[in-house]
């Protein structure tokens, strides 16, 4: 499906983001582990975290839908889950994929776990060398790329230093570390998403974090209700579409605030951005409020390796924000962002060169310089929902009419973001 988007004259109005893709996928993988019924409410319906229910079916786990986003599950206990299906596919999702991997590495029986093409093409080395560590049997072809097949073992603890920033990562360890017992160590690089931490917390782990040492011990995950926060990764689009597009002003209620994931938010303070949040509760752990934005004049800014892991997901709307900010936005240490559905990197480039935009892909970064008038012109989504809505946003600004290709790819964590810009766009 193509998408014809034009430029828009103010955006105005306030809308509630759908639920968090990273939070709904470990509510449903942590309820499943857990004894007991736990109701998950705003859960995303995306087609990732679909691609989580399917592969939980397959081991046997009971999700039911009783309205849009609320879903029951019946937990099985860490131990109980059973074999319907020894494929299990993970669609597009290297969340589903890692972390299912982390549960599949301690129980009784061999699953094999892939996905689609863009799946096939990311790297599971990072996940199989500490979980091999920790006693699974993983096979996997000469490029440690899916298909993987997975022989559960009983697990044993390790102590284990990450080599990248990764919560995916961190989070199979954590899952396997349940399953053992004694106590798994995680020294983190950077602080990366603490997701898993905060809801292990809540359903009643035995787990102890101060950064960079995550300890958690081997045990029983008990049910209890969750609510998803909106998703802070998809908030992000529509506000740099308010503060890019003249005249406007938007409110975006029941956003996630989790401090590991509003680096973006920071990062355009910084570039001078009008943006104004206000927490408003805290459920299952998990910050959740309001954020207001307004058209604003933006300044190019210095990003690093640092800042990368609570912005990880953002950078490409940024690189869009960069080339509408006075000045040259120098980008660093994110070659991870080459390991996505898409690499990023060479991808954000391609898209916003064709709109006359002035960025340069460096090996590990990007730089841009700015402001520079974009104009609508033929551009891909490159199969990465991430890429898709950031040119649906540079299409608000351009002049004249941006045609995306592919831009089906919205539905793998937003399907709702066309009909949520419509309701904006004045
Ligand atoms: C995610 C972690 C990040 C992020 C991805 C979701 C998660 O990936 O990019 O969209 O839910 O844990 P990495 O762990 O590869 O950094």
């Amino acid at each position: 499906m193509d998408k014809v988007i034009s430029a828009a004259k103010s955006l105005k109005g306030v809308i509630d983001i759908p639920g968090d893709k990273s939070i709904s996928h470990r509510a449903l993988i942590f309820a499943s582990m857990a004894t007991g019924i736990s109701k998950i409410e705003n859960l995303s319906t995306a087609a990732d975290c679909m691609s989580t229910i399917s592969c939980l079916h397959s081991l046997g786990v009971k999700i039911e839908k009783q309205a849009d986003s609320t879903f029951m599950v019946e937990g099985k206990g860490r131990f109980g889950f059973t074999q319907q299906s020894n494929i299990l596919d993970a669609g597009n999702s290297g969340t589903t994929i890692r972390l299912l991997s982390g549960l599949l590495a301690g129980l009784p029986f061999e699953s094999t776990i892939t996905g689609d093409k863009s799946l096939q093409k990311r790297p599971m080395k990072r996940i199989i060398d500490p979980l091999s560590q920790m006693g699974a049997k993983i096979f996997a072809g000469d490029n440690n790329k899916p298909p993987i097949s997975i022989k559960g073992q009983k697990l044993t603890p390790i102590f284990y230093t990450m080599p990248v920033a990764s919560a995916q990562v961190k989070t199979a360890i954590m899952i396997a570390g349940l399953l053992c017992d004694g106590t798994t160590t995680i020294i983190e690089k950077y602080q990366s998403r603490d997701h898993t931490e905060r809801m292990f917390k809540y359903l009643g782990a035995s787990i102890s974090t101060a950064f960079p040492k995550i300890e958690i011990r081997g045990g029983q995950l008990t049910s209890a209700d969750i609510f998803v926060p909106g998703d802070i990764s998809s908030a992000i689009f529509f506000v740099v579409a308010a503060l890019l597009v003249k005249n406007s002003n938007i409110k975006l209620k029941n956003v996630g605030l989790n401090p590991t994931r509003t680096g973006c938010l920071t990062a355009l303070k910084k570039m001078g951005a009008n943006i104004s949040i206000t927490p408003d509760e805290i459920r299952n752990e998990e910050l959740l409020g309001t954020i207001e934005v307004s058209s604003s004049d933006l300044k190019a800014i210095n990003i690093g390796a640092e800042d990368i892991p609570s912005m990880i997901d953002e950078i490409p709307i940024l690189a869009l924000a960069a080339t509408q900010a006075k000045g040259k936005t120098i980008i660093l240490g994110a070659e991870e962002l080459r390991f996505k559905e898409s690499d990023r990197l060479k991808a954000i480039t391609d898209g916003l060169k064709r709109l006359g935009a002035s960025i340069i892909e460096k090996s590990d970064g990007l730089e841009i310089d700015g402001p520079t008038p974009l104009i609508g012109a033929e551009t891909e989504s490159y199969g990465d929902h991430r890429l898709a809505m950031t040119m649906a946003v540079a299409g608000l600004i351009a002049k004249g009419e941006t045609k995306i290709n592919n831009f089906e790819a919205v539905n793998i964590s937003f399907p709702e973001f066309m009909n949520n810009l419509q309701m904006l766009i004045n």
